[in-house]
């Protein structure tokens, strides 16, 4: 290689890393121009409690709530069975908001990053937001293994704009909706996703493909759903898999053995099978569209000027439906983003564990006060 060729590459790399250094602050739109990163000043609270709280944690049985930013805490909270998250809706909804969709891809990339670093197999994310604010993130959250499986619509109905809307200012039909997108993780073994595995470890055996429908004591059912590599595959339920997984075991070429196993020294049971996906239990008479009115009447935690505390408190029973869908009694929620901590009271209220993170202190001391009404701390108001 000539000394010129060899300068060239060293200077197209040092290019290429500093394009990658400042690529935040160059991005441009179609017509060139600089994005200047979106304002994140909150449009004001109706209340805001002067004194900082005696406690940055509370805890009691079922929930534990943090004062401060959820990224510092992920790693001490239970890996949760159901994270609920209403964070930033790119409407200066809070102090730290961004002013539109444009912001939320980085508003939200850290979060995600850590919600699959400590997500299971049997994790479901319910993503709450307006719908150009998730069309904004859910690039971001595929990225980091979050498959999209429903997009549930709440309809505030024509009581959230109560006649206070001019149609022709606003040159737009009136907005009475947000989302709440239902993700789940996408489990890997040994780097495979698992229809994936689940073919591989047949394969593995030396055993004919069809020699699972004879496993599984079906006709033709379990190579066409089990083991099929397109979208006809489904889940084997965890009777059929222990079916197909003695099988192997049994039958399969015995140097390969154990078959099916996910520590590589004894064959996956039953019980650790049904972990390996999300939780779903739908309830009845509901479908993906919510009629529910806007939060009121003695739900909604007022400031002492008779105002709502916090723009964006969300129904008790949206938050249950949704937990107890995705999870059973015990497991562990996240609500990483409190406000007023609704989905921890409302897990609570089914006898789930929730870890929750409020960075405003206004917001954490109102939301603890949800939890008791014997309040032990300082006098609010
Ligand atoms: C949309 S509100 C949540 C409302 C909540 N679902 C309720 O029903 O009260 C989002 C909240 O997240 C808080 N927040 C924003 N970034 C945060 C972070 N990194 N850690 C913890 N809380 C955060 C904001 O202060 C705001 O109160």
């Amino acid at each position: 290689m000539s000394s010129m060729t060899c300068i060239n590459n060293s200077y197209e790399k040092l290019s290429i890393r500093l394009k990658m250094t400042l690529k935040i602050d160059n991005r441009c739109d179609i017509n060139n121009r600089k994005i200047l990163p979106t304002s994140t000043v909150g449009r004001g609270k109706t209340v805001s409690i002067k004194s900082k709280p005696s406690f940055e944690t509370w805890s009691d049985q079922y929930v534990s709530l943090y004062l401060g930013n959820s990224l510092e805490f992920y790693n001490v909270w239970t890996p949760p069975t159901v994270i609920v998250s209403d964070g930033a809706y790119g409407i200066l909804g809070f102090e730290g908001d961004t002013s539109d969709h444009l912001g939320l891809p980085d508003w939200y990339e850290q979060h995600i990053k850590a919600w699959s670093k400590y997500a299971l197999p049997e994790t479901t994310l319910w993503f709450w937001n307006s719908e150009i604010g998730w069309a904004a993130v859910h690039p971001i959250l595929e990225k980091y293994g979050w498959r999209y499986q429903n997009c549930n619509i709440w309809n505030k109905g024509k009581a959230h704009i109560a006649g206070n809307v001019n149609t022709q200012k606003i040159r737009r039909f009136p907005v009475v909706s947000e989302v709440c997108v239902q993700y789940t993780f996408e489990v890997k073994i040994d780097g495979l996703i698992l229809k994936q595995w689940l073919k591989k470890e047949w394969q593995r055996t030396g055993l004919p493909l069809k020699k699972a429908n004879e496993a599984c004591g079906v006709r033709d059912a379990a190579v066409r759903k089990y083991l099929d590599q397109g979208h006809l595959w489904y889940y084997p339920p965890p009777e059929m898999f222990i079916l197909l997984q003695e099988y192997a075991n049994k039958f399969g070429a015995p140097e390969g053995r154990p078959y099916f196993s996910l520590d590589g020294k004894s064959p996956c049971s039953k019980k650790k099978w049904s972990k390996m996906r999300a939780k779903f239990k739908c309830p009845h008479g509901f479908t993906n569209i919510w009629d529910r009115n806007p939060t009121n009447g003695k739900e909604r935690i007022k400031s002492p000027n008779g105002k709502a505390a916090h723009l964006n408190q969300k129904p008790l029973d949206l938050m249950e439906l949704i937990i107890e869908s995705s999870s059973s009694v015990g497991d562990v929620i996240w609500e990483p983003f409190g406000g007023l901590f609704s989905a921890s009271l409302a897990a609570t209220q089914i006898k789930r564990h929730a870890f929750a993170a409020e960075i405003d202190s206004t917001y954490f001391q109102l939301g603890v006060e949800r939890f008791t009404t014997n309040f032990q701390g300082q006098k609010l108001f």
